[in-house]
């Protein structure tokens, strides 16, 4: 045999136990070793190149043919040997799901408590006449508390209770900067109901750093005390039911006068101040629960806004719509609310 001959014979043998062993080779981690076995610098096929310059120079072109011809097919074949098994590993990962199992079904939400009582509350105004305004939760000092007669040394703008922004912007305490807003783009008669997020800077059991507030404003002539109380009334009862009794209490706000808070018979023991013998604890046995707040309209207010006192009366009123939620649900705990625990939000779908 002639150097040439004998150089193609090493490589047919290489390239059939190549071929013997491929098919073999059952995981990507032996076909690397595979590889660096045939095709490495110090691998089989680079060991008979070594003696290709043993070879005389005229047949050193035919050798190299050979020689790439094989390492084509070797490389090749290795990587379809790869694609053959990661398609393998991930069939073999598949059939450990069962893909005839029925899919997860969607959760189906449910509205928030308190949404569902301020659209409640929202639909019994309206039914009254009253139309649904809103306005930012970023207020200015000058409609949060300068134009509602509050002071700049009024204890409710101290930063133990309001969240300042700036020194001149505030996130607005009460819902009341609708009153003045609606006055100011519109003009009497005015019956809104404006709902919203309120802040205060405090947090404990009962007291949450956001919470919502509905506020009421009806601006008209020769409105009287009496209308308000009528119509606060009828609110309570369709919220509540026709047997809740209603009570007026003398109370203090700098932008109504006179100002009262109105209490409701409690709802929890219908009044009695216990159930079932024991002591009701939602109205610590006074048979009463105090739900929002009221009054006549400042004449100082309708001055900010522009208004005549001597033309215009109105009465206004807010509520805090988690404390109302809370009776209407007999929830005890107010953080409920904030928690977003799906056990507690299913129960109002
Ligand atoms: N703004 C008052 C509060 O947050 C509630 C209120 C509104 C009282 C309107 C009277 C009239 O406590």
């Amino acid at each position: 045999m002639t150097g040439i001959e004998a150089f193609v014979g090493e490589l047919n043998i290489l390239g059939r136990s190549f071929e013997e062993r491929i098919g073999q080779v059952a995981s990507l981690d032996d076909l690397e070793s595979f590889k660096v076995e045939f095709l490495g610098r110090k691998g089989k096929l680079a060991a008979i190149l070594d003696t290709l310059t043993a070879l005389p120079p005229a047949d050193r072109g035919t050798a190299g043919k050979n020689a790439n011809y094989w390492k084509n097919f070797f490389s090749e074949a290795i990587d379809a040997r790869r694609t053959a098994l990661n398609r393998a590993e991930a069939n073999a990962e598949l059939s450990r799901f069962d893909p005839s199992l029925p899919g997860r079904r969607p959760y189906p939400g449910s509205l928030h408590p308190v949404t569902l009582v301020t659209q409640e509350i929202c639909e019994v105004f309206t039914g009254l006449g009253f139309e649904v305004v809103s306005g930012p939760e970023v207020e200015n000092d000058w409609y949060n508390f300068e134009a509602l007669n509050i002071p700049p040394e009024h204890p409710a703008r101290d930063m133990q209770d309001t969240l300042y922004v700036s020194e001149s912007i505030v996130l607005r305490t009460h819902t009341s900067p609708l009153q003045v807003r609606s006055m100011m783009s519109g003009k009497p008669p005015l019956a809104v109901i404006a709902p919203g997020k309120v802040y205060r800077r405090d947090s404990d059991l009962t007291h949450t750093p956001m919470f919502h507030q509905i506020e009421g404003l009806l601006v008209d002539h020769q409105v009287s005390m009496a209308e308000l109380r009528g119509t606060l009334t009828s609110f309570v009862q369709q919220l509540f039911g026709a047997s809740v009794k209603v009570r007026f209490r003398p109370s203090f706000f700098p932008f109504t006068e006179p100002s009262a808070e109105v209490d409701i018979s409690c709802v929890l023991c219908g009044g009695t101040g216990a159930i079932a013998g024991a002591p009701c604890r939602v109205c610590k046995t006074t048979g009463w629960v105090e739900i929002l707040g009221c009054g006549m309209v400042d004449p100082n207010v309708f001055k900010a806004v522009g208004y005549d006192p001597d033309v215009y009366t109105g009465f206004a009123f807010g509520l805090g719509v988690e404390r109302v939620a809370m009776l209407k649900y007999g929830i005890g705990d107010l953080r409920m609310f904030f928690e977003n625990d799906v056990r507690f939000l299913e129960q109002f779908s």
